[in-house]
């Protein structure tokens, strides 16, 4: 039987629906008709789950609920899951089916309904919600499950010949819940092919997994083996892209309504046509499936970089700029495709769109910075692979590619799928040395910065029994540490470290410098440079003993250095009214992505694309000032983090933070996370002042400012300057500028008036060198001493010359820096009649002790002997003379 397009849009009962009515039809029939809690899609970050990188299945952010760890909200849940697989990623773009990211659609029991109910309502949804045609329908099975087959063949009323029995129907994912699985197959039609491989079981497309029923069973275990769980389980997943696909009659997901807005805005930026020639299909595909990918990805916290989930993003990110490039997009375009995601997207996930700014700045930064490398290391890839043909060679060595990664940002699975595409590999193991040798310089030169500064093993002390108290009071020293040992006494000035029993002093975190002070006792002092904290909580002080010894448990007298720490809260408070000053100024996009708070300044780098403008500078400085002006008050509370984020409060992506989190809030004006030392009011930052805003790599911009005191030394300073600028210029503060336009004004009339008199000097030279011309059979001729700082200005005078005196030979003489130079010029008749200066020249030269030479026309000399230079002259008179026929 052939299906063409109009047969199967009565098949599938004449509904064409789009993917997000699919979507919401799906969650309506579990939650309305079948009593499941709906709940949104969970991030794609895992949480608490070191197994997975990132959420890859409807289940997998339920795992605790399954294995029983968890009490779930309800033991009937539905869910359309975010997910990302990145296994297959080089097939992305070149089959009908293959994704990085997608939606599972998924109906859950949690040791409530199993096997019976999970095939019912399958079936009840896809021939009655979707009005699949029930001929259309095939599954799987796992060999010996009779039940399964029982529920398809005698409830459901399968024909035999569409249940197979297949041994790898059993599914699971890392560790954690699976069992056997029954899966649901649509037959697309012949049109697709009648080949084996398009026979149900084969790998081609006609028949098309569209969900999956697994009953889960066991709980599989870190080493391998499975565990019965205590209760059966279900879990099922429902491709949405697919089921798309195919209530759209599309021959490819690509083709469904999830990704074509994507293609066409691609296919408009690159003058693509999709359809028309396979390659370009590839891209189009490659760039519709990454932009999907891309925006959930860095939407739900996961920023780019070398590592983890970090890179997934950036493999992703940067082969979706390959594709572009390849279909001819020369510009930055994937702020374009995340426009078309998340408008697509947004009525079910709505803060894609609260996030687009956001989304789209940390894809331009990371565009920016691939599109620079990129055409360079294409280059020396495509020479790499010509000259490794050329050796017979059809792996790229491991060197190689770990140039092309270290130097051009290549990810290996790049360099790999390019060398695919030329009919070669690649040698992972020869890169994955490569990139240990590096890892292993990188490491030999951190542990030699940290060498100094090693804690002892602090494990045997009992974190409890210390203390926190920000008080100056006496406390004792439980543990000295050096070099990384444990010490019980120092007298030397090496860099110590040591921990007290009560440590007033704050540490080093959230980008403030830590703490400094001194500890004293009778018999030694102990200058405390620095203050750190270990992963446990467990506060370090580093300096150096500058007087006596110092002992483990001695008792000190403390002294946090207040002044400072006082100057540094108030940099701290400065950071974020700067921070939240920013984003009204310029907009939410303006994020935080590092900030440091020294005593006499603040630094802050924020994500932003070009240079403030004077204005914008302005606006900042004032509302911070004018929010310190308002004296708010600042408050700090500790609260959970999810509770935190509900508020609104600032955080830093890649920063971790515990389970319970100080929220520090100055009055309506800012809300952000933080640890660090505050002012009690803002009215305490003194005041504000920018003195510098710069760029410092593409996307970045930062802002050096001061508050306090050193706010107010600046502004001494500059008073300064315009008082010594008034003395300087002879006038009053007020009048300042206008003495600077009335001198610019002088400077301007009197260089004018030197460069005029400078051509009356030099007119007035020439006629006095020239005062004393000789004549022998029509030539002219002379030889005399001009003014000339150097040889060029000489020539410049001898150049003036020549022009005076057509039919004439002349040589000029000067004397600067205890050096002589001579230059002589002869014309054409005089050449004629017998003259030859570069002979004239060096001949007189050497009465002054030098030498030189040149054309008959014109040449030069030099001499030292300055004390000869009249001599010289006389002698050139007469050589030119004897010259002269
Ligand atoms: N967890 C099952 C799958 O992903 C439903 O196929």
């Amino acid at each position: 039987m052939k299906y063409n397009n109009k047969i199967i849009i009565c098949l599938t009962g004449g509904k064409i629906m789009k993917g997000n009515d699919i979507r919401e039809a799906y969650l309506s029939f579990f939650e309305e008709k079948k009593n499941h809690l709906r709940l949104k899609s969970f991030p794609l970050i895992p949480k608490d789950d070191p197994s997975l990188l990132l959420i890859g299945a409807g289940m997998a952010p339920m795992k605790p609920y399954f294995t029983g760890k968890v009490e779930p909200p309800c033991h009937r849940i539905t869910t359309s899951q975010k997910c990302i697989r990145t296994g297959d990623i080089e097939n992305v773009g070149r089959t009908a089916r293959h994704h990085t990211f997608f939606e599972m659609l998924g109906n859950f029991s949690f040791g409530d309904y199993f096997k019976k109910e999970a095939i019912e309502w399958a079936w009840e949804f896809l021939t009655e919600v979707l009005k699949m045609d029930k001929e259309r329908l095939y599954v799987t099975i796992f060999p010996d499950d009779q039940d399964a087959y029982n529920y398809w063949h005698k409830n459901m009323g399968v024909a035999e010949n569409h249940i197979y029995r297949l041994e790898d129907n059993f599914w699971e994912i890392g560790e954690g819940p699976c069992g056997p699985d029954s899966e649901i197959f649509f037959d697309q039609g012949e049109s697709f092919g009648t080949d084996p491989a398009n026979q149900m079981g084969g790998d081609g497309d006609r028949f098309l997994e569209i969900w999956n029923l697994v009953f889960s069973q066991f709980d599989r275990q870190k080493d391998g083996t499975y565990l019965p769980l205590a209760k059966k389980n279900i879990d099922t997943g429902a491709g949405l892209e697919r089921l798309a696909a195919v209530m759209q009659q599309k021959k490819n997901n690509f083709e469904s309504d999830l990704f074509f807005p994507i293609i066409s805005e691609a296919s408009k930026l690159s003058g693509a046509v999709y359809g028309v020639k396979e390659s370009d299909d590839v891209a189009l595909k490659v760039i519709s499936d990454h932009a999907r990918a891309i925006t959930n990805m860095i939407s739900d916290g996961v920023l780019p970089s070398n590592e983890g989930r970090g890179y997934v993003l950036r493999r992703v990110l940067r082969r979706a700029i390959r594709f572009g490039k390849l279909i001819g997009i020369e510009k930055q375009f994937m702020g374009r495709m995340i426009d078309v995601v998340v408008d697509m997207m947004k009525p079910e996930y709505p803060e894609l769109y609260e996030k687009r700014d956001f989304i789209k700045k940390v894809a331009s930064v990371e565009e920016e910075r691939f599109q620079s490398t990129l055409n360079a290391g294409t280059e020396l890839l495509s020479e790499m692979i010509e000259d490794s043909k050329k050796k017979h060679i059809n792996k790229l060595s491991g060197e190689y590619v770990f140039k092309l990664y270290d130097t051009y940002g290549f990810p290996w699975e790049l360099t790999d799928e390019i060398a695919k595409e030329e009919g070669m590999s690649i040698d992972k193991e020869g890169f994955i040395i490569s990139m240990n040798k590096q890892k292993e310089r990188a490491r030999n030169a951190r542990v030699k910065i940290s060498a100094k500064v090693l804690t002892p093993d602090t494990t045997k002390l009992d974190a409890k029994n210390l203390t926190v108290k920000d008080e100056d009071v006496d406390t004792t020293i439980v543990m000295l540490g050096k070099n990384g040992e444990e010490i019980l006494s120092a007298t030397d000035g090496e860099d110590l470290v040591v921990i007290l029993k009560n440590n007033p002093f704050h540490a080093e975190g959230g980008g403030q410098m830590g703490d400094i002070g001194i500890l004293r006792n009778s018999s030694g002092v102990f200058e405390v440079h620095n203050t750190k904290k270990l992963p446990d909580g467990i506060v370090y002080l580093i300096g150096t003993i500058t007087e006596g010894k110092i002992s483990v448990n001695d008792i000190v007298e403390v002294k946090v250095d207040r002044v400072r720490r006082a100057a540094l809260a108030k940099n701290h408070t400065g950071t974020h009214l700067l921070h939240a000053a920013l984003r009204q100024v310029l907009g939410k996009q303006a994020t935080q992505a590092g900030s440091l708070v020294a005593p006499d300044h603040l630094r802050f780098d924020f994500t932003w694309n070009e240079p403030l403008t004077a204005k914008q500078i302005n606006d900042v400085e004032k509302l911070v000032n004018e929010k310190i002006l308002e004296s708010l008050t600042l408050t700090t509370k500790e609260v959970p983090l999810e509770e935190a984020r509900k508020a609104g409060a600032l955080a830093l992506f890649g920063e971790k933070y515990g389970k319970i989190v100080r929220m520090v809030r100055i009055g309506d004006f800012s809300l952000e996370l933080c640890g660090g030392s505050h002012t009690h009011t803002t009215g305490e930052v003194g005041s504000f002042r920018i003195i510098s805003e710069s760029g410092i790599g593409s996307g970045l911009r930062r802002i050096v400012a001061l508050t306090g005191i050193s706010a107010y030394k600046a502004m001494v300073s500059d008073r300064k300057l315009i008082e010594n600028s008034a003395v300087l210029l002879k006038c009053k503060k007020e009048e300042i500028l206008n003495k600077i336009d009335k001198l610019n004004g002088d400077l301007k009339k009197a260089e004018h008036d030197i460069l005029k008199l400078k051509n009356e000097q030099a007119k007035g030279e020439l006629s006095s060198l020239m005062s004393d011309i000789k004549n022998k059979n029509g030539i002219s001729f002379f030889a005399s001493t001009a003014h000339a700082d150097n040889i060029n200005e000489l020539r410049k005078i001898a150049d003036m010359i020549k022009d005076k005196l057509p039919k004439g030979a002349f040589v000029l003489s000067s004397v600067s820096n205890g050096k002589v130079n001579f230059v002589g010029m002869a014309s054409k008749e005089a050449v004629e009649a017998g003259i030859h200066m570069g002979k004239v020249v060096s001949q007189v030269a050497k009465i002054c002790n030098g030498g030189g030479g040149g054309k008959p026309t014109v040449a030069q000399a030099g001499g030292k002997d300055i004390s000869k230079v009249e001599d010289a002259i006389k002698e050139s008179e007469k050589i030119i003379e004897s010259m002269i026929k």
